[in-house]
């Protein structure tokens, strides 16, 4: 499979150079001093804060070709646009793996309904300076699937074909019908989240305060009440039915965790910011669509 990976920051770097070390035909597009980065040293990888880093030689791309088998998209939400501008003129299918929760139809406008496909990055970390840190992945984790669907949900033979060759390189890539609810899910609970740590300071100083806590949860299930349907997983369906002192008690065990004092919520940086604001936007705009 000749394999395009659009956007080399922490998911995209990740990604490719997982496909390229299980022998795939990888090139990873980059820009600015990324690109000067990528083509001296290659991706540089490290687990947590070990101080171990491994080089994967990716070849890199500052442009795609004619055309590919599969183009994987790792942006942030508000710089897809420019993407889809630049992949117009390029043939394959396209697969995003990033945050969206405008539906496909926009995507499918741009390039064409056809080659779209929908899916979500599991694994993460971030960027240190040029160094990848990816989470360390236990026995939990590498049961957590990449979910990836046909905006339809049909279970078709490409859909089926990627998440083959995604497990081949050792992704546990999932077939998910229900793709584009799920994405609006994880936007209804993640923007709230998000913004609420970037207001309080961080994880543990939103913990301390019940009432921000309370505010947010209000948003998460506003949220999901606007959806058209049920939440993608259905586990989400507890914010709104669970009661809410419950809920509030919850939520601040998790944020006072190591998984969220590990999880990037407490580095945002003006990417982030910028994503949770068109986020926001995609959500606003489907629930005054309805
Ligand atoms: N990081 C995580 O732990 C994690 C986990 C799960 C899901 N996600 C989601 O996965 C998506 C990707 O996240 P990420 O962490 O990989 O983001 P990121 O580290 O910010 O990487 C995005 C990369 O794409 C590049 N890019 C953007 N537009 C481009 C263009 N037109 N041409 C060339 N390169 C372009 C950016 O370059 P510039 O830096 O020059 O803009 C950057 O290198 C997001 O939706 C994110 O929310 C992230």
């Amino acid at each position: 499979m000749k394999l395009l990976v659009y956007g080399a920051g922490v998911c995209g770097s990740l990604f490719a150079a997982r496909m390229h070390k299980a022998g795939h035909d990888v090139s990873l597009l980059a820009r600015g001093e990324r690109l000067t980065a990528l083509r001296r040293q290659g991706v540089r990888l490290a687990e947590g804060n070990g101080p171990a880093v491994e080089r994967v030689p990716v070849p890199v791309v500052e442009h795609p070709d004619g055309g590919y088998d599969l183009i994987t998209v790792f942006v942030r939400t508000h710089q897809v646009d420019a993407v889809l501008e630049s992949l117009a003129g390029v043939r394959g299918d396209v697969l995003f793996l990033l945050n969206w929760a405008a539906g496909p139809e926009t995507l499918g406008a741009a390039i064409g309904h056809g080659r779209v496909l929908l899916g979500f990055p599991t694994t993460g970390g971030t960027m240190d300076g040029d160094v990848v840190r990816h989470r360390r992945s236990g026995f939990l984790t590498r049961r957590v699937a990449m979910p990836v669907g046909e905006p339809d949900g049909r279970t078709t033979p490409r859909l089926l074909r990627i998440v083959e060759t995604f497990r081949t390189a050792g992704i546990n890539a999932e077939a998910e019908p229900r793709m584009a609810a799920w994405l609006r899910t994880h936007a209804a609970f993640e923007v709230p989240l998000g913004q609420a740590v970037h207001a309080a300071g961080g994880p543990a100083a939103l913990a301390d305060d019940p009432d921000a806590v309370g505010g947010m949860l209000h948003l998460m299930r506003q949220n999901l009440t606007a959806m058209e349907t049920p939440p993608v997983p259905r586990a989400f369906g507890a914010l709104r039915a669970l009661p809410q002192g419950l809920l509030v008690a919850a939520l601040r065990r998790f944020l006072k965790s190591p998984t969220a004092a590990h999880s990037g919520l407490g580095a945002p940086s003006p990417a982030t910011a910028a994503e949770l604001e068109r986020l926001a936007e995609q959500l606003r705009a489907a629930a005054g669509a309805r």
